[in-house]
């Protein structure tokens, strides 16, 4: 199983005020290969969210190092990590980040063309359904609840195929049964794809489906 995601003494620390650092995320070391499930849980303000962003190379670390398929983010500047990313990895962001003036189809459609994928319409239609939205994919962002944009952003998510998904908080607004299928598609996709999954969640029935569990 090849490591796609390595963090080796991985800190981030803040600098509030002349007087006051905040030291969010301490000396943290993780490995993650192709299939695996881990979830990250704490407490809110723990660094879940922080940490995500060290993984994805959107935050750099204030000491260590973080290495994403197999290469050292330290030593790129943001165009090679976007290229390093490409649609290896896939974000589900805690507040979305849809575009607004994009329907719920389009946001999907709109990733898998700067990807160069094929079959965008048919793709973006089956994962729409997958999350229960075939009858909301004209509508935009603003006519949306924040479950179901939650659910279009998931649905982008999987829509891209990537290797490894990092996923921050991505039932914190469904009901139960909807959360119940959409947590099976993750695993889905892990026992399927061998896609790695890293999910930040409080909820504990979702982190003890995963094979690991980093607690901040
Ligand atoms: N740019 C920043 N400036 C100052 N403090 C920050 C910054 N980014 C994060 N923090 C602080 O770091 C801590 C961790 O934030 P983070 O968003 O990672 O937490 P979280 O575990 O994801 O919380 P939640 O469960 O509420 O989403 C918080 O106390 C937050 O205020
Ligand atoms: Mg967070």
């Amino acid at each position: 199983m090849g490591v796609l995601i390595e963090l080796r003494q991985a800190s981030k620390s803040i600098t509030v005020s002349d007087s006051v650092q905040l030291d969010i995320i301490k000396s943290c070391s993780l490995s993650v290969s192709s299939g695996e499930s881990v979830a990250i849980v704490g407490p809110s303000g723990s660094g879940k969210t922080t940490l995500l962003n060290l993984m994805a190379g959107f935050d750099q670390p204030t000491s260590g190092e973080v290495n994403l398929f197999g290469q050292p983010m330290s030593q790129m500047n943001e165009l090679e990590k976007i290229q390093l990313r490409g649609s290896r990895l896939s974000f589900v962001f805690q507040d979305f980040h849809l575009l607004p003036a994009l329907t719920a189809l389009e946001n999907i459609t709109y990733l898998l063309t700067m990807h160069h994928k094929d079959h965008i319409h048919e793709t973006a239609h089956y994962w729409l359904e997958q999350v229960g939205l075939s009858k909301r994919s004209g509508h935009l962002p603003s006519q949306l609840s924040g479950g179901e944009c939650q659910r279009v952003a998931i649905a982008r998510a999987f829509a891209l195929g990537a290797e490894l998904i990092l996923a921050d908080e991505p039932t914190g607004n469904l009901d139960k049964s909807t959360k119940d299928k959409v947590v099976d598609l993750f695993f889905e996709c892990q026992s399927k794809r061998s896609t790695a999954v890293i999910i930040v969640t409080h909820d504990l029935s979702l982190a003890d489906r995963c094979g690991r569990q980093l607690t901040l």
